[in-house]
């Protein structure tokens, strides 16, 4: 029997639990490290699936890795063993591709699988090749493989032609060795990105604008090691919020960063959810019966996509009707069906959805089709009544540490059973 989460629903969550590091700006911090010879040491490094799967990767290409007595990762790729990201890695993490800019930048070469799509969309990478190419290199697509080649790379404006985050963040790290000036118009602002340009600066980059739709990168002629504090992961913030609400309770977020959450907290608010906000922590208490809201997924700073199906969960049962919209991805409300099992009444039509809230969920088998589909259906479960099993728990363990060890720290009735 493969691993499931059996929830036991209807326990109120209470007290204080620490976020930890964010799986997104984790993996273009370690793809950075490409770019130097020196060692580049990473804190607060979340212990997730997909930082496994890139740390594989990197090894592959010939990254050596050692825990440092702080518990802080050191990852050094003194000379390149392989230009080649293979499928297999690719295929399971389509976030492989945040190598090409740093392998083109450090070596002139790269091969990396093309990414297939994924079960909340097509997910191209043609922005990616557009702006590498913008920059000098020679892109050929061969055998499901993305064939890159660039003597020298060389600065240039590029505008995107739509908001990407790793498509920006491939960009600023090709761009941070070329030779002159790159503009990048349109690129993406999440926290994410302005972590990763932090990361770039520490090891000797020139870049301005990061955070805005305009940035800057003067090229250098080489990079450095550094250390450098990963930020907190918002999405984990957010969920663990939503388990409070959803659930009625009273949950304390710390280590958090509120002003990378104020779409989402000003939608909580919205719903009826009451939140006291600090410094680095963000207090939660779930209402008697939540309100219903409308909701639009967009780039940041508005409401992250990444949160879409935590809030369906939570709005699912608001006294009214709820309209969300999802513009970024085209197929990211599965999440829909299983929650309609259990007592949700959900109607999604193309990227709209229509929420008719209820009284309560019943606990049911369910089954995660993607990470953040699983994040709502384990909220969900936490708020239904009876026992809920949520089998595919491998893609919760893609982007959350040890989810169900926080939860029952704040007094939910979760077991994994192996
Ligand atoms: C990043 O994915 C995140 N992953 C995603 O988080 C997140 O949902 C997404 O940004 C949006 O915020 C990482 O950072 C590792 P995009 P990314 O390029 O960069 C289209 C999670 O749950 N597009 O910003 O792959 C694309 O199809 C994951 O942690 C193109 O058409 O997303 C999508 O519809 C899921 N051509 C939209 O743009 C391109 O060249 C936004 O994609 C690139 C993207």
């Amino acid at each position: 029997m493969p691993v499931r989460l059996e929830i036991e629903g209807g326990s109120r969550l209470e007290g204080h639990v620490a976020v930890g590091g964010a799986k997104n700006a984790a993996l273009p911090a370690l793809a950075a490290s490409l770019l130097t010879a020196e060692p580049v040491v990473l804190e607060n490094l979340p212990r997730l699936a997909d930082v496994t799967t890139i740390s594989r990767l990197l090894e592959l290409l010939g990254g050596e890795f050692s825990r440092e007595p702080d518990g802080a990762t050191r990852v050094q790729v003194p000379r390149l063993r392989s230009h080649e990201a293979p499928y297999e890695l690719v295929s399971t993490m389509r976030a492989s591709v945040l190598v090409l800019g740093p392998l083109l930048a450090r070596t002139g070469v790269a091969r990396v699988a093309l990414p297939g799509g994924c079960a909340i969309g097509l997910r191209p990478i043609d922005q990616h090749l557009k702006g590498l190419q913008r920059l000098g290199a020679d892109i050929g697509i061969e055998n499901g493989f993305v064939e890159a080649r660039a003597s020298r790379l060389k600065g240039c404006r590029v505008t995107l032609d739509l908001v990407t985050v790793t498509g920006t963040e491939n960009l600023i790290m090709a761009a941070v060795l070329a030779e002159g000036t790159t503009v990048i118009e349109n690129a993406a602002r999440e926290p994410e990105v302005v972590d990763l340009a932090r990361l770039l600066q520490a090891m000797g980059a020139r870049i301005d604008g990061a955070g805005t739709e305009r940035m800057e990168i003067l090229g250098v002629s080489e990079l450095g090691g550094c250390r450098h504090r990963v930020i907190p992961d918002r999405i984990e913030a957010g969920t663990l919020l939503v388990a409070g609400a959803i659930t009625g309770g009273d949950v304390t977020v710390t280590n958090a960063v509120p002003r990378h959450l104020s779409a989402l907290l000003a939608k909580l608010e919205e719903a009826g959810v009451l939140l006291e906000v600090a410094e680095d922590r963000i207090r939660c208490r779930g209402p008697e019966r939540l309100r219903p809201a409308d909701l639009i997924t967009s780039p940041f700073p508005g409401f992250p996509t990444d949160m879409q199906a935590q809030m369906m969960s939570l709005l699912g049962l608001a006294d009214g009707l709820s309209r969300i919209t999802e513009t970024i991805f085209e197929n990211r409300f599965m999440h829909a069906a299983e929650l309609n099992r259990m007592g949700a009444r959900i109607e999604t039509d193309g990227a709209t959805a229509l929420v008719r809230g209820v009284m309560h969920y019943q606990g049911a088998p369910v089954m995660a089709t993607d990470l953040r589909a699983s994040a709502s259906l384990v909220l969900a479960g936490l708020a239904a009544r009876g026992r809920t099993e949520v089998s595919r728990v491998y893609h919760l363990d893609r982007g959350y540490e040890a989810l169900e060890a926080k939860l029952q720290g704040l007094g939910a009735q979760i077991w994994r059973i192996p």
